[in-house]
């Protein structure tokens, strides 16, 4: 009988916060997914019955602009990011149970039927409210989509919640000339009926929930301070035009996307269900014995500790076992930057780097605390050289070789039961950690174990004993016992690295099985050693960051974009420069003489310009405003005196300029400026 089946296996769900439809993953969002992969490999390695889903939170204004903008269905969009996400998450062995969408039958289902509850329960109110409204586009505006003038620093085009110039915070109604970052149309202010979640009368209760140990010390306390402060009703109905699912009852009203979006947890768990013949009451009846579990970042705790327990609680559902909160990633200590290249999208990463490496840098640094985490590269790179090439697979290197060409592969028996024995008893340690999220313990317990082997190796000197006469067996044990090391290292290592984890039980021709670590590999053939993993190169670092770069420019329109509400991303402003630093820019008038597709770029356009005396070759990211026809025989402004840049798709020897949101608006010189090619900017 194995040490599982001895105990009760613990029936677990558990989700990572859905991402938005409407950009792509990045290092950032990753820091979540891998966090949340490890844990439940580590749940079913140790036989657990568990289960991980996720989609991606498809509904909300964000979305539908972004649709628009491509001329496309919100639909086709969804579909798109959808199988986008899908790739970048396999890329990173994010091994999903389901990977659905809250765009879903089951969603809308769901929704309607948490919605009903809560009204019969008496928990919606419904009032008028006034907003901002788009005469224009017949739409309401969030915050987010107004701009104007700072009332304070009077710097223009800001947000309509904060200015970036000088950081204050203010409504759009305090804005100087506030105009809507949809149409340009000056907003007016309009009434409408809203409906309302009514949150206080759970205060009670949450306040008993949240300090029931469903949730991290910190965050308890910093709900505690919400909770003193009292809670607001939730406005959980957004007017039409919106792209989400219609409320029962009340025609032109849809879902906040933050009301149906954890529901989406529901609708991809039920969608496993039917799929696999799953018993989802089991997991959400009120009386359910099954485990929930909620893995997220630390910004949208609220969502999480708040609204969706008394959501749940309302309508007769289980609350989650815990909500798993953790912090920001910061790459070389500073927030993630387009400009610097450090704001990565999974697919740069993957196309330069091995994915095992995040997953154990962020082994390395993960705790269980919602602290922020930085990537510095450099230190990534040591780290990952240092530990997982330097150490783990080293042992496997230095041994194997005597094992295959002095024993036809075969192992002895080991010699070294009591250093084994402390491998083995190390495992309950391990995984005390890998229960407790805190896998930067776990990593660094698994690194004293790889110390210890290798100082085995350091001590027995194999290569020594190779060439005594009569040094075969204890040659042939010393690599026994340094394998069965290995063993049990890779074993522990197996929720982290699941591709060396496999390559390592390919090559020991042994599974990887936790529960049954005391079982040594003895007079047992292994196959011939091929190289488990190789070295970060800086240099291969350096190149991702700029072909990061380059991604951000081609990407031009498509910035990663923060809250389902909220207009696309944008960098703060830039730093002020000399007048001196100015002078250096060499700005011409080009005639764009050939405009061509760039095979691979979505938003890259290949440009033929003449400046006069010379001809350049420039890719510019304008063709979401552009087709290549439009623009042959048109002039725009470029800096002439750019270093040429070597970029994915070839050479580039300068940069256009152009003004404008993004998108379909886009503008370069008009074509009867009088301007001539060639011409100097002054
Ligand atoms: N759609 C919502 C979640 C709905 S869950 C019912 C959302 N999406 S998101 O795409 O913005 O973020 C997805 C997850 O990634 C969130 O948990 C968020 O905290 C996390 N991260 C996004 N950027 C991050 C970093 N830079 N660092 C760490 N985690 C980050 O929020
Ligand atoms: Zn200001």
């Amino acid at each position: 009988m194995t040490q599982a089946s001895a105990l009760k296996q613990r029936d677990i769900l558990v989700t990572s916060a859905l991402p938005y439809a409407n950009g792509p993953i990045h290092l950032g969002h990753l820091l979540e997914y891998i966090q949340t992969d490890i844990w439940v490999r580590y749940q079913k390695l140790r036989g657990q019955n568990c289960h991980y889903v996720c989609a991606d939170d498809a509904h909300g204004t964000a979305i539908m602009l972004r649709a628009e903008r491509e001329g496309i269905t919100s639909e086709a969009l969804i579909a798109r990011i959808n199988q986008e996400h899908q790739q970048d998450f396999s890329g990173f062995h994010i091994r999903f149970d389901n990977y659905y969408s809250t765009h879903s039958q089951e969603n809308r289902t769901f929704s309607e039927y948490i919605y009903r509850q809560l009204q019969e329960n008496g928990h919606i109110a419904t009032r008028k409210i006034t907003q901002s409204f788009d005469p224009e586009k017949n739409m309401f505006l969030a915050d987010r989509f107004i701009k104007g003038t700072c009332p304070k620093c009077k710097t223009e085009d800001q947000y309509g919640d904060n200015c970036e110039a000088c950081g204050a915070t203010y409504t759009p109604a305090e804005l100087i000339s506030p105009r809507s970052a949809v149409s340009g149309a000056t907003p007016i202010e309009k009434e409408s009926e809203h409906y309302f979640f009514r949150l206080p009368e759970f205060s009670d209760f949450l306040k008993q929930w949240t300090r029931s140990g469903t949730l991290q010390p910190q965050v308890a306390n910093k709900l505690a301070e919400w909770l003193d402060a009292g809670l607001q009703e939730w406005d959980i109905s957004r007017d039409a035009p919106y792209f989400g699912f219609e409320i029962p009852d009340a025609p032109g009203k849809y879902f906040y996307v933050w009301l149906d979006a954890p529901i989406g947890y529901l609708a991809s768990f039920k969608n496993l269900c039917d799929r696999e013949g799953i018993d989802f009451d089991h997991f959400w009846n009120a009386d359910s014995t099954a485990e929930v579990y909620h893995f997220i970042g630390k910004d949208i705790i609220n969502f999480h500790a708040l609204f969706w327990p008394a959501m749940l609680h309302s309508a007769g559902f289980r609350t989650p076992t815990a909500v798993y909160a953790h912090g920001f990633v910061t790459v070389n200590g500073k927030k993630m930057s387009k400009s610097r290249g450090t704001f990565i999208m999974a697919r740069t990463y993957l196309d330069h780097l091995d994915p095992e490496y995040l997953r154990y840098y962020f082994a390395a640094k993960l705790t269980g605390s919602v602290d922020d985490m930085d990537l510095n590269l450099e230190d990534f790179a040591l780290r990952v050289n240092a530990d997982l090439v330097g150490k783990v697979v080293n042992i496997a290197s230095r041994c194997a070789g005597f094992i295959t060409k002095k024993f036809d592969g075969r192992l002895g028996s080991v010699t070294e039961a009591e250093k084994l024995a402390a491998f083995v008893s190390a495992g309950d340690e391990i995984a005390q950690f890998y229960e407790t999220r805190e896998f930067g313990r776990a990593m660094r317990r698994i690194m004293e174990l790889a110390d210890v082997a290798n100082q085995y190796v350091n001590d027995e000197q194999p290569w020594v004993v190779a060439k005594e006469d009569g040094g075969e067996e204890k040659l042939q044990a010393i690599c026994t016992n340094a394998l069965n090391m290995f063993y049990l290292l890779m074993t522990y290592l197996a929720p982290v690295l699941p591709k060396t984890a496999e390559a390592s039980e390919e090559f020991l021709r042994a599974a990887l099985d936790w529960n049954n670590r005391n079982q040594r590999l003895e007079n047992h053939e292994i196959n011939r050693f091929k190289p488990l993993m190789s070295r970060v190169d800086m240099k291969q670092i350096e190149t991702m960051l700029e072909a990061s770069k380059d991604e951000m420019l081609a990407a031009t329109g498509a910035t990663p974009a923060k809250p389902g509400d909220s207009a696309p991303a944008h960098e703060p402003v830039a730093e002020e420069i000399e007048f001196g630093d100015f002078a250096k820019v060499d700005l011409r008038v080009a005639e764009i003489v050939k405009a061509e597709h760039v095979e691979g770029a979505d938003k890259l356009l290949r440009l033929t310009l003449n400046i006069g005396e010379d001809q350049r070759n420039v890719f510019a990211g304008i063709k979401s405003a552009y087709s290549p026809e439009q623009l042959q025989g048109r002039l725009t402004v470029m800096v002439a005196n750019l270093k040429p840049r070597k970029m994915k798709f070839g050479m580039s020897e300068g940069m256009v300029l152009a003004a404008g949101p993004g998108g379909k608006d886009i503008f370069i010189l008009s074509p009867d400026s009088g301007a001539t090619p060639g011409m100097r900017i002054m």
